[in-house]
């Protein structure tokens, strides 16, 4: 080893022993009471900190031990002061850093919430101004590929079958005619469930209604089936899709079924207004295959009301 490396090894070595001394809340507010080098005695860092003096005692002497602090005697009071004050140049730049950051959170946050409340606002104004089954482009009268798929799956009548943005779909009532007995849907909007709980009546009492956004959504539950029909796809942000991906993963059941359809590479490049990402059979493999095996994807052409065509993709998968 050169000098030089030994030298290096030895300025790391000491690095660590200074910031493992600093490893705590109280010395590092001691650094700042002795900031514009003050000194200070250690009855008064004792008040100022809100701890003992055999606290403050045994904190002091292992930053003494580090050289971080230093001492004179003035007649009978000992007094601490920065031994070098650079360390205040290190300390400031740290709390910057980490004072960016959380304001850097917090932007994210406010963003966060700012577009699940505006995705909020565009679904309830849908629901409560749109008639579901003539001024809605994604109404079926008989959701009849979804129900093919889930029934090709084999689960039995007790499986825990999610809708995921299932609005005021009439899946749940062919599910519940065919004897399917634990069915939720999970909405964003209130109004679509509150739609489909009038609509389902006393035959829907055992379904479970779930008004959320599919990104913040947890539960205890495990879902043999989880299906989405036209929710997914207005997720456009990388991260809200690989949050998606995530929770889907967290919460359907190991070898529980994903069955998921979004517009094609051939279909509309928007839905409602919003913006959507378009799926092909390769990039839908390549977004679930962390978790998930797939099994089949096919394209469908949806007639809407208004007599227009949609090109749909429909997949299914399997939760390894
Ligand atoms: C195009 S509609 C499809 C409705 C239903 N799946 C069907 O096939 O009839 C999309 C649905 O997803 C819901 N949705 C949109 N974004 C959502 C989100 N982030 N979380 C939960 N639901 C959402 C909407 O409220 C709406 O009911």
């Amino acid at each position: 080893m050169t000098e030089k490396n030994r030298l290096d090894k030895r300025i790391f070595e000491l690095h660590a022993n200074v910031c493992k001394t600093l490893s705590h809340p109280k010395r590092l507010e001691i650094i700042d009471l002795l900031r514009d080098e003050k000194e200070m005695g250690v009855s008064e860092m004792a008040e100022k900190l809100g701890i003992t003096k055999a606290n403050v005692s045994q904190h002091l002497s292992l930053m003494r031990q580090q050289n971080i602090v230093k001492t004179r005697r003035d007649g009978v009071a000992i007094l601490y002061s920065l031994a070098n004050p650079k360390i205040l140049v290190a300390y400031d730049a740290l709390r910057k850093a980490l004072k960016e950051q959380l304001e850097a959170d917090g932007k994210l946050l406010e963003n966060f919430n700012m577009n699940s409340n505006s995705t909020k606002q565009h679904w309830e104004k849908i629901y409560q101004t749109k008639d579901t089954v003539r001024e809605v482009s994604w109404y079926q009268d008989v959701p009849k590929t979804s129900i093919d798929l889930i029934l090709s799956t084999g689960v039995d009548k007790n499986a825990n079958i999610i809708d995921i943005g299932g609005g005021d779909s009439k899946l749940a009532d062919k599910l519940l005619e065919l004897g399917f007995k634990n069915i939720s849907i999970l909405d964003i909007s209130a109004k679509a469930l509150e739609k489909a709980k009038t609509r389902l009546g006393e035959k829907g009492k055992s379904v479970i209604y779930i008004e959320a956004d599919i990104l913040e959504f947890d539960t205890e539950s495990r879902f043999d089936i989880w299906h989405d029909r036209a929710a997914f796809h207005f997720l456009t942000k990388r991260e809200d899709i690989i949050r998606y991906v995530e929770i889907a993963g967290k919460l359907i059941k190991p070898s529980g079924y994903l069955i998921i359809s979004t517009f094609s590479m051939n279909g509309p490049k928007k839905c409602s207004g919003l913006d959507i990402t378009q799926y092909s059979e390769d990039s839908i493999k390549n977004t679930f295959q962390k978790n998930f095996s797939h099994i089949k994807s096919f394209e469908e052409i949806h007639a809407t009301p208004f007599n227009t065509k949609q090109n749909f993709l429909f997949n299914v998968f399997k939760r390894r």
